[in-house]
Order: C-alpha cells, then structure tokens, then sequence
C-alpha cells in the first residue's frame, strides 16, 4: 500500500474541465491497485489573481514542492495582461522545480483529421530542455516607449543543462527505435548552436546503439510536415521545442491530444503533468475540450511514479477510444461528445 500526495493545479478555461477527467481516469486505473492517492487543489489561476493580486505565493510554491507529483490543466485567460501567469506561475514551476526535461510524444491515431495528405506511422518524442535558453528571463528594456527601446531576451545554454538533458534524450531513444534528432540552429546561433552540437557528439559515443542526425529548426519543421516519420526521438531546446510541439499537435490532428510531463528525473522535485495546450478561452466552460490531451498526460504521471501497468490501462482505454472515433467517422457517424463524455467512455473501458 502506497501514497501519492498529488498537487491539482486546474487553472484557467478548459483547465478544470479537462483535468477533472484526467482525474476521473486517474481512479479508475488505481482501484484495486493499492495505491492511495491524497489530492490537494490549488486555487492558483485568473480567477485568483482578480481576487487577491496574488499569482503564487511563496508558501503556496513550498507546499506544493512537497507533493509526489502536479497535475495541471491550464493557466492564461486574456482578461489579464500576457505573461502573468505564464511566467509567475507555470515557467516558475518549471523552473523552481527543476523540470529540466519537458517530454512530449506525438503519436498518429487512424481517422483522427489531420491536414496531412498522408500522415504515415507518426510516433515520436521531443525532448524539450525546461529550465534554460530563451526561457531563462535573461534580459531586458532600456529606452522603453522612445524610438530607440532596445529589448533584448539572451539564451542561456549551460553545459551542464544541455549535457543532462540529451542525455536522458539518448537514454529514451535507446527504449524506442534508437534514432536522435538535434534540432537547432547552429548555422546562425554559432555559440549555443555548437554547445548543443558537441554535446550530443560526445554523449552519443556513450550510445553506441543510436542513429544521431541533426536538422536546422528551419528544416525540421519542413521534416514534421512532409516526413514525419523520420522522426523517434528529437532532442532540442526550450523555444524550439515549444514551437516544433505546437506543430507536432497539429499533424497528429489536433491540439486536444498532445500530452506532455515537465520532469525532473533525478526525483528531487515533484514532475508536473498537463496537456501542451492552453485555457482554450474560446470554448470555455462548454463542455466542448477534447480531455484526451489530459488523460494521456495522467498516463505519463503514473509512469513516471512508477505505476507502469496502471498507466498502460489507461493507455490502451485511450487507444480503443480513439479507434471508435474513427470507426465511427469512417462510417460516416462521427462521434458528438461532450469532454465528460469521453472521460466517462475512457473510464469505462478502464
Ligand atoms: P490554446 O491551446 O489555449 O488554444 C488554441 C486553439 O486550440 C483554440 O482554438 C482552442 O479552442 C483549441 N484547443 C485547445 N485545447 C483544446 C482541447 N483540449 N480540445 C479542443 N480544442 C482545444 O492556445 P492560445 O489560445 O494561444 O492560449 C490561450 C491561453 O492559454 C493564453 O493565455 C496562453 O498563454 C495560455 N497557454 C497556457 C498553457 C499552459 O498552461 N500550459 C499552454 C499554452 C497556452
Ligand atoms: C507550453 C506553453 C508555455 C510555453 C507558455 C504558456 C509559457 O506554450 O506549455 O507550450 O511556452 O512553454
Ligand atoms: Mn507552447
């Protein structure tokens, strides 16, 4: 017998909708397990901050870092200035947390519409760096509102954060098909571009089973479009990373399904969970967000804990509802659900 004490962060928009299914799957995959989950729920979000200025307090932040792990659906909503939550609440998590490797898989399920003629067998992770580059919050304004403002935002790219986190890159590939991409962009940017570039030289030779390739983000993102399938594992930094997952989301046919994990592997901090999409403002409190993208995320958490054979049922309930969707749409009757509707579809196949 087990405890796992989870954070809940439901956020903002769709996040509470989403993440209530994600929780709904998370129960039914650990009855008779054993394991007891004790959730705490944070208040933390747009709705907070109009009540109380408050983005994430400190004492906030240290309860919920000792928790096992966070789940979280999403933060942002446009009734407050850009950037507030992003950067108070989900990058400071990122960071404090030293979720140094943001894992994303993209996988291609059959029916699902997808702008791609042929998208092909697409099946692939990307190991996005979480706690340097762009992201680092190195940089700033002078001459602000004069014609001469400067604004400079500086990459931050350690040895240390780069080596680390191809590494575990190399370690993922050798459990799938043993082929690594770089993506960067070490035409232009010759100093962190090169860093990134001997690192992966010098890790590989301790990987001596891997394929390493390398592609300019120009050009991958060409790749992601006409040959996805080349792809098993892409290693790159913090901004491409969130740029190429975006894109990964939409081949594979829709934001709604990309799951992601902000994790630390060394288990000094608790992981965070949470679909790569945002609040979804546009279909708010509708009923209307696919939670698969949350639910799938909920399967990378138990793994992640350990609990490798819950996670895979609610991996196969995901796959089998998947392929109803696309025995129904191919029979021309496609599914019309709402997001606990499919919740309730998942749990049930749990
Ligand atoms: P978004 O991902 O919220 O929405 C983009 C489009 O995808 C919208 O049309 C939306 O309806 C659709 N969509 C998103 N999730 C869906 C789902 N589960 N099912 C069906 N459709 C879905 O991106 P955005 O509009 O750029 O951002 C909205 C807010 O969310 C912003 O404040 C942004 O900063 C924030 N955001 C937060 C996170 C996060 O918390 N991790 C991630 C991305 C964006
Ligand atoms: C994501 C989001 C975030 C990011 C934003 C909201 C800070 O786009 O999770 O992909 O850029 O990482
Ligand atoms: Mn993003």
């Amino acid at each position: 017998n087990r405890t796992i004490k989870l954070a809940v962060i439901p956020g903002d928009g769709i996040g509470p909708e989403v993440v209530a299914e994600g929780l709904k799957a998370m129960n039914a995959a650990l009855r008779d397990s054993g394991v007891t989950v004790e959730e705490t729920v944070f208040d933390l979000g747009a709705d907070r901050w109009h009540r109380t200025g408050e983005v994430l307090p400190d004492d906030e932040f240290e309860q919920i870092s000792t928790h096992d792990a966070i789940l979280l659906g999403a933060v942002g909503d446009p009734s407050l200035p850009s950037g507030i939550l992003e950067r108070g609440l989900l990058l400071k998590l990122r960071f404090a947390l030293d979720h140094y490797v943001n894992l994303r898989p993209s996988k291609y399920y059959r029916g699902v519409p997808t702008p791609l003629a042929n998208p092909g067998d697409i099946d692939f992770v990307v190991v996005r760096e979480g706690t340097e580059g762009l992201y680092a919050g190195n940089g700033g304004v002078v001459r602000q509102d004069t014609p001469h403002e400067i604004a400079t935002e500086v990459s931050i790219n350690t040895a240390y954060g780069v080596e680390r986190v191809v590494r575990y890159a190399f370690g993922l590939a050798t459990q799938r098909d043993n082929r690594l991409t770089l993506v960067h962009k070490h035409n232009v940017l010759v100093n962190a571009g090169h860093l990134w570039r001997r690192t992966v030289e010098r890790v590989g030779q301790e990987f001596p089973d891997v394929t390493t390739d390398y592609l300019h983000v120009d050009a991958a993102t060409i790749f992601l479009v006409t040959d996805p399938a080349r792809f098993d594992v892409i290693v790159t930094d913090n901004l491409f990373g969130d740029i190429l997952t975006d894109e990964a989301g939409a081949i594979t046919g829709g934001i709604g399904l990309a799951a992601s994990g902000n994790v630390n592997p060394d288990g000094a901090f608790p992981s965070m969970f949470e679909p790569v999409h945002g609040s979804a403002p546009d279909i708010a409190g509708q009923q209307k967000a696919d939670p698969i993208a949350t639910i799938s995320s909920v399967a990378l958490m138990l793994e992640h804990l350990g609990l490798v054979d819950e996670a895979k049922k609610i991996r196969v309930a995901v796959d089998a509802d998947m392929e109803e969707r696309a025995d129904a749409a191919e029979a021309g009757t496609p599914l019309v659900r709402t997001t606990s509707e499919i919740g309730d579809a998942v749990v049930a196949r749990i």
